[in-house]
């Protein structure tokens, strides 16, 4: 059996271990044997490659140089990789997975780049075909980039967000819609243009290829850009599904099998996620994927909610004490706190004095999904006290007390009571019907979204100031 053949048994392997990778990771039980067969699937992929280029560089000039080259990039990224994921914090996770996204339509782009300019190898091809193929050759190049250049620019726009150095409140040109689809029907004519031109290595032909690529990343950028804050979520499974596009596009324009099934299943779940969270956060997928396709900017809310009301710690434990009942609503407060442990510790406390406390989870609280659930389970808080937003909503009406620690959109009443809020219409936990509700935050901040929250200001809530976890200690004590 040649090398050839090997190499191809491996990729139908590493195909296998890719699927049953992400069939561990959607549960939490199989989460960490997924990622074993994804790292084994992926170490599989990368021998093969290289045994495939040792193989078709034989009798090349370098061909040494060549492989040295090959296995230099592959140890320096994975050593980037290594450091990049053992210093990142939890909360810095989806701003680093938004930039291996990038990182993804960058290799895209250079890989249609290059197909563009090694052009269709006809050996072996049947004259009679030669010129069909080089077609379908040249519409491989032209979406590989358009989608490479999409998610580049789009992911780079998502990380800034993310990390908090761009605004995350949405950029609302005039006639937004019409520049993305203006850009979709420029992309689709020249892709038109340079697919019927009958040469393609002239200065036409690169020329209207640069003009698809800047087409492609000026979208990126305002797709992207054009989305609120609250729907980031949303945007990074997007981008995780165009990256799989990009590269299942890459994948035919070098032949690999293995990059196509890759890409497909990255392209296709990433699709998939994005169809769930929309439901769950009762948006419009469509207009998502379109880059906030048909949402107008409403008037900017300057109303006077009136004052809040403060508590300090020792009565707040009072009240906990009091309590038969008590929710707690966790954000990404509670993350950036590293609160986590504290609040097992006091929900310990409370539970042994008979107080019936469980937890509320909004879908996309904190800054990926199931974070709030990684943090509760890390600080080991069971897992039968800790219920989802459609599990819980109806109960807040018989809550005592509901603790909302460092969480602000996703217990936002605007977004169930205001028509006109960005946040108009995502299911929010309605923590305000409760008895009594106290907000641990350190200021009247908005949250993520950039919007006000009017929960803050109602008659049954009080703000306990201060860093979540010092004021959860500070009720430990208290207790
Ligand atoms: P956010 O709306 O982000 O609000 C978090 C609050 O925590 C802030 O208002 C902040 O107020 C407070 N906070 C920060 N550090 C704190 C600390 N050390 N101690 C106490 N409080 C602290 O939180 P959320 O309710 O979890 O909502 C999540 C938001 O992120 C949603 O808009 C969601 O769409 C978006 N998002 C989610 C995801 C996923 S997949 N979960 C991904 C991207 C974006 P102060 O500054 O006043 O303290």
């Amino acid at each position: 059996m040649g090398i050839n053949s090997i190499a191809i048994a491996a990729y139908v392997i590493a195909a296998l271990l890719f699927i049953l990778s992400l069939a561990g990771l959607s549960k939490h039980e199989s989460a960490k044997s997924g990622l074993t067969y994804g790292i084994v699937g992926m170490v599989v992929a990368l021998a093969a490659t290289i045994a495939l280029a040792v193989d078709h560089l034989s009798g090349v000039d370098g061909k040494w140089i060549s492989i040295g080259l090959l296995i230099g990039a592959v140890v320096i990224g994975a050593l980037i990789g290594l450091w990049r994921a053992k210093i990142v914090e939890m909360t810095g996770m989806p701003e680093l997975i938004a930039l291996l996204h990038s990182f993804v339509g960058l290799a895209a782009v250079l890989i249609g780049w290059n197909g563009a300019i090694e052009g269709f190898d006809p050996t072996g091809v049947d004259p009679g075909d030669i010129r069909s193929l080089t077609n379908i050759h040249e519409a491989e190049v032209a979406i590989g980039i358009f989608i490479g250049a999409v998610t580049f620019t789009g992911s780079i726009i998502a990380n800034l967000k993310l990390s908090a150095k761009m605004k995350s409140a949405p950029l609302m040109l005039p006639g937004k819609n019409f520049i993305n689809v203006g850009a979709l029907v420029v992309f689709a004519v020249l892709t038109g243009f340079y697919i019927a031109r009958d040469t393609h290595d002239d200065t036409t032909s690169m020329i209207l290829l640069a003009v698809i690529t800047v087409v492609a990343l000026l979208l990126g950028l305002h797709l992207v850009a054009s989305i609120g804050g609250g729907d980031m979520p949303v945007v990074i499974s997007m981008l995780n599904s165009y990256s799989g596009w990009a590269a299942a596009a890459s994948g035919f324009l070098l032949n690999n099998d293995l990059l196509i099934v890759t890409g497909a299943l990255v392209g296709s779940s990433g699709a998939y996620l994005s169809y769930i969270m929309c439901k769950a956060m009762n948006r419009s997928f469509i207009s998502v994927i379109a880059g906030g396709f048909g949402i107008e900017a409403g008037p900017a809310d300057d109303t006077d909610y009136g004052e809040h009301r403060e508590i300090q710690a020792d009565a707040a434990a009072e009240l906990l004490a009091n309590a038969k009942s008590v929710v707690i609503t966790p954000g990404y407060g509670m993350a950036v706190a590293q609160a986590q442990y504290p609040v097992a510790d006091m929900t310990a406390k409370l539970r042994a004095k008979g107080v019936d406390v469980r937890f509320g989870i909004h879908p996309v609280a904190g800054r990926l999904p199931g974070h709030m659930n990684v943090l509760l389970a890390e600080a080991k808080v069971p897992y039968d006290i800790v219920l989802e937003l459609e599990e819980i909503n109806d109960d807040f009406g018989e809550t005592d007390v509901v603790l909302v620690i460092g969480a602000n959109d996703t217990v936002n009443p605007a977004a169930a009571e205001d028509p006109g809020s960005p946040i108009a219409g995502m299911p929010v936990l309605e923590v305000w019907n409760a008895k009594d509700v106290i907000v641990f935050k350190r200021s009247m901040a908005a949250g993520y979204a950039g919007v006000q929250n009017p929960l803050f200001f109602r008659e049954n809530t009080q703000m306990l100031f201060g860093d979540a976890k010092d004021r959860v200690e500070d009720i430990i004590s208290a207790l």
